[in-house]
């Protein structure tokens, strides 16, 4: 009798998981419907029952007789800022790496022309490469890497601002293309041919936005950790990853993307674009994609996802890497940082906080341990805060 009951509970459950499986399954080639949760479901059971994104590489390859250059392409602009020896400034003398102008970290922020505020505050904090280099012992190199201003009729007088402002800091890169939102990708081929051509030695490249605040020594002491525990990084690609995200249906979306764009139910993981830390042989990797795949796909975030499966590169998850949302303020969540999105206008004021010697005092020792784990379960956990690291962070 026992054995007959179990026997039925057990085949019930087999016929509800087959249902569900069926119904995932349906909900795969049910194109039509674009609601939020459909779209989730249909989305994760393509990643994770089907996951064949087989059909990249064929699907975004450029015909192989194409003429580089020619519309439709994966277009590369003209400069009109550039500054190519921006890397091999300092080369030479010394002994140590830091004195012979070994590059440790390239880092991009996509400004736009309008942004010099942002760009100031950047290069007063979180950007100073001599904060770097007397503080951690590495070189990092930051620029700015900018269109042209949207705006025939305000072009010429930001023009010759931009102009003037590279004059005093040499740090623009500006080629000749709209800065708008859908010309993203175009700045994320930028930044990878960029890497390419004048700044392969760096043995890693970050992309942010400018305003994402950067606790850098946090980044430079996680970054030394990995090349001393791997022997030379490898394939890495980190930051806040998105698995399994669906593509956007809704016309009224920003993120919206066609079907003759992207006729499939999941896009392949990827980080988001606010700020990502590649190796320098991950950099190369997606540069050759760049050359080779159809960069109509304007959500660059996505495009640089498309190029890394192509490539096998997968993204790694970080905890301290944020995606949309701002970090909670407290020295328990400095100490462990790396970044944070959203800091238009308090980035001096963050800067000052974060890198208080007062930080690692407050958080030393068990006691200080103890603390800090409690305040950041507190900051990270509980429902009612809007989080920007997971609650997993709080234990690390
Ligand atoms: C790139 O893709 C778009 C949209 O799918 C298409 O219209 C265009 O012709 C493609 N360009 C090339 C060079 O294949
Ligand atoms: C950059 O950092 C150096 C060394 O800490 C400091 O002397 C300098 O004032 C900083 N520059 C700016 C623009 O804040
Ligand atoms: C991107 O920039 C190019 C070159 O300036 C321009 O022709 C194109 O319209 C821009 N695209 C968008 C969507 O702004
Ligand atoms: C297609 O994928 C393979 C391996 O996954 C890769 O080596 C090759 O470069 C890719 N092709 C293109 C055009 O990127």
């Amino acid at each position: 009798m026992f054995m007959n009951f179990r026997r039925i509970h057990k085949c019930q459950c087999v016929q509800l998981l087959t249902t569900g499986l069926a119904l995932c399954m349906l909900m795969v080639c049910w194109e039509e419907v674009d609601h939020h949760v459909v779209s989730h479901v249909r989305s994760y059971t393509y990643r994770y029952l089907i996951n064949s994104y087989d059909f990249l590489n064929s699907s975004f390859a450029i015909n192989s007789k194409h003429h580089p250059g020619s519309a439709g392409d994966s277009v590369t602009y003209p400069y009109l800022i550039n500054h190519p020896g921006k890397c091999s400034v300092g080369v030479g003398g010394g002994s140590n790496a830091l004195e012979q102008g070994d590059i440790f970290l390239l880092l991009f922020v996509k400004s736009s022309p309008e942004n010099w505020e942002r760009r100031q505050a950047i290069r007063d904090t979180w950007g100073n490469e001599t904060y770097t280099r007397s503080h951690l012992q590495v070189n990092v190199r930051v620029v700015f890497v900018l269109g042209v201003h949207p705006d025939v009729k305000q072009r010429p007088k930001v023009q010759s601002a931009l102009l003037q402002e590279d004059k005093d800091y040499g740090d623009l890169i500006q080629q000749d293309f709209l800065d708008t939102f859908h010309n993203l990708t175009a700045k994320l081929i930028l930044q990878f041919h960029w890497a390419h051509q004048y700044c392969s030695q760096a043995h890693f490249v970050m992309s942010a936005d400018d305003d994402v605040f950067v606790h850098i020594s946090n980044l430079v002491k996680y970054l030394q950790q990995l090349q001393s525990s791997q022997k030379g990084v490898k394939d890495l690609w980190v930051g806040h990853v998105h698995r399994g995200a669906p593509p956007v249906r809704r016309k009224d979306s920003k993120y919206h993307v066609p079907y003759q764009l992207y006729p499939w139910p999941s896009y392949p993981d990827y980080t988001a674009g606010a700020g990502y830390v590649v190796s320098g042989d991950v950099a190369a990797k997606i540069y050759h994609a760049t050359l080779a795949f159809n960069s109509s796909m304007y959500i660059d975030d996505v495009f640089m996802g498309i190029c890394a499966k192509a490539m096998g590169v997968s993204p790694q998850e970080n905890v301290y890497f944020s995606g949309e949302a701002k970090a909670p303020y407290h020295p328990c969540i400095y100490k462990h940082m790396i970044t944070s999105h959203g800091h238009a206008t308090d980035v001096r004021s963050l800067w000052l906080a974060a890198t208080d010697p007062s930080v690692q005092e407050q958080s030393s020792g068990f006691m200080g341990n103890v603390y800090c784990t409690a305040v950041r379960v507190m900051l990270l956990c509980l429902p009612h805060y809007q989080s920007t690291y997971s609650c997993m962070a709080a234990f690390t």
